[in-house]
C-alpha cells in the first residue's frame, strides 16, 4: 500500500514508467547539448537541467517505495544492479548540480563535466539491464486520469522553480558557476592568445606539423582543385568568435586567417555542392553545410599570435556557433561534397589511434 502524500503517492508502475521517460529525456537532451553552441539552442540546456531536477524528485519517491525491500533480505543480482543504478544516477545528478554551482575536478585531460557525461552514459547502460528484468508497462487504468496529470504537472513546475531558484542563489553567492555560458561552460583565457586550454577529442596527438612539407588541398565537387603551401595562404580575414568546448570551458578571441568562402570561390564550387568537409593531418574530420562553411575561417593566428601546435597550427577551423570538437585542428584538406559525410561521427573517435 502506498502512503498518501501531497496529491497522493504515484502508482508504482506509472512511477517506473516516468523514471524511464525522465532518464531518456535527460540523456537525449544531454547528447543534443553536445552539438549545441548557438543561443537559439539554450532551451536544450534549460530543459536538461529542469529534467534532471524533476528526476531527482522521482528517484526520491522510488527509493521511499523500495526501501523496505532492501533491508534484511538476501540480495539477488537484480537487487544489486538496482542499487548500483541508483548510486550511479545519484552521482550523475549530483555531479550536474555540483558543476552548476562552480565545482570542478582535475581528472587529467578531463574535468567534472566529463565525469558527469560519463556517469550519464553509464546510467543509460545500467537502466537497460535493469529494465530487461524489472519493467512492466503501465496500463491505462494505472494512470488515474487527472490526478496523475496534476501530480506530474506539479513535479515539472517544482523542478522549474528549483532550477530558477538555483540560478538566483548561484548569482547571489557569486560561485565559479555564476558566469557560465548558456551551454554551462565557464570562461577561461579570452583575448589572451594561445593561453587557453589545449584539449583534443579522444586520441588526436600528432607531432608538430612541418610547414615546409605541409600543403592545404581544396578539392571534391569543384572545377579548379587547389593545392596551397603555407606561404601562399592569405591571412588577412578576421573573425571574433567563441570557442566553447564540451569539457566545460569557453574562450573568446580574434581569429585571423583565410575565409573558406574565398578558397571556395577560387576553386569554383559545382552548382550541386552542399557540404564542405575539413580533414586534419590525424584523419579527424567534420563538415559544415556549404552556406555556413563560406562564413567560417581557417585560422593561423589568434589575438595576433601565431597559433600554437596544441591549438592546431598551421590551420584550425573557426566555426562560430559550433562546439569546440567541430573546430578541426591541423587542417590539411578541404573537400566539397554533394552529401553529408555521416562516417565523420565515427572518424572522430578513431582518428589518431
Ligand atoms: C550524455 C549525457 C549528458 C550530458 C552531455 C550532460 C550535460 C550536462 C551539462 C552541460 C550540464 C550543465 C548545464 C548548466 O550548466 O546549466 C548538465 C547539468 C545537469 N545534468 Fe547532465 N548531461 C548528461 C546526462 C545526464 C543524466 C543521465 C542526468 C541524470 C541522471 C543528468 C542530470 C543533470 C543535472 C541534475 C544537472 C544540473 C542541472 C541544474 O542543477 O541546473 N545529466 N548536464
Amino acid at each position: 500500500m502506498n502512503r498518501p502524500g501531497w496529491l497522493g503517492a504515484p502508482n508504482p508502475r506509472v512511477l517506473d514508467g516516468s523514471l524511464l521517460v525522465g532518464v531518456g529525456f535527460v540523456l537525449a537532451t544531454g547528447i543534443v547539448s553536445l552539438y549545441s553552441g548557438r543561443p537559439s539552442r539554450a532551451w536544450v540546456f534549460v530543459t536538461h537541467g529542469v529534467g534532471g531536477l524533476v528526476l531527482a524528485g522521482l528517484i526520491g519517491l522510488k527509493l521511499r517505495r523500495v526501501r523496505p525491500r532492501l533491508r534484511g533480505v538476501r540480495h539477488s543480482a537484480v537487487v544489486v544492479l538496482s542499487v548500483i543504478l541508483t548510486a550511479v544516477t545519484a552521482a550523475a545528478l549530483g555531479s550536474g548540480v555540483a558543476w552548476v554551482f562552480g565545482a570542478d575536478l582535475d581528472l587529467g585531460p578531463w574535468g567534472l563535466l566529463n565525469l558527469h557525461i560519463g556517469l550519464g552514459l553509464a546510467v543509460a547502460l545500467l537502466l537497460g539491464g535493469h529494465l530487461v528484468s524489472r519493467f512492466r508497462l503501465p496500463s491505462r487504468k494505472d494512470f488515474e486520469g487527472r490526478r496523475t496529470a496534476l501530480r506530474y504537472g506539479a513535479a515539472v513546475v517544482a523542478g522549474a522553480a528549483v532550477y530558477r531558484l538555483q540560478g538566483t542563489v548561484n548569482g547571489a553567492l557569486e560561485t565559479a558557476g555564476a558566469d557560465r555560458r548558456f551551454t554551462g561552460s565557464k570562461p577561461t583565457g579570452s583575448d589572451d592568445g594561445n593561453a587557453f586550454p589545449v584539449t583534443s577529442w579522444v586520441a588526436d596527438d600528432p607531432d608538430p606539423v612541418d610547414v615546409d612539407a605541409w600543403t592545404l588541398s581544396v578539392d571534391g565537387a569543384v572545377a579548379e582543385p587547389l593545392e596551397l603551401d603555407y606561404a601562399a595562404l592569405a591571412d588577412d580575414d578576421e573573425r571574433r568568435a567563441v570557442l566553447d568546448c564540451t569539457s566545460g570551458w569557453y574562450s573568446e578571441h580574434d581569429w585571423r586567417g583565410v575565409t573558406i568562402g574565398s578558397l571556395l570561390e577560387a576553386a569554383d564550387v559545382d552548382d550541386d555542392a552542399a557540404w564542405v568537409s575539413f580533414r586534419s593531418v590525424t584523419g579527424y574530420r567534420w563538415s559544415l553545410p556549404l552556406a555556413e562553411a563560406r562564413e567560417a575561417l581557417l585560422a593561423s593566428r589568434v589575438d595576433g599570435e601565431r597559433l600554437s601546435h596544441g591549438h592546431g597550427f598551421p590551420l584550425r577551423l573557426v566555426a562560430p556557433g559550433r562546439r569546440g570538437f567541430q573546430w578541426v585542428k591541423w587542417v590539411e584538406a578541404v573537400r566539397v561534397t554533394r552529401r553529408r559525410d555521416h562516417a565523420e561521427r565515427l572518424a572522430i573517435f578513431l582518428s589518431g589511434l
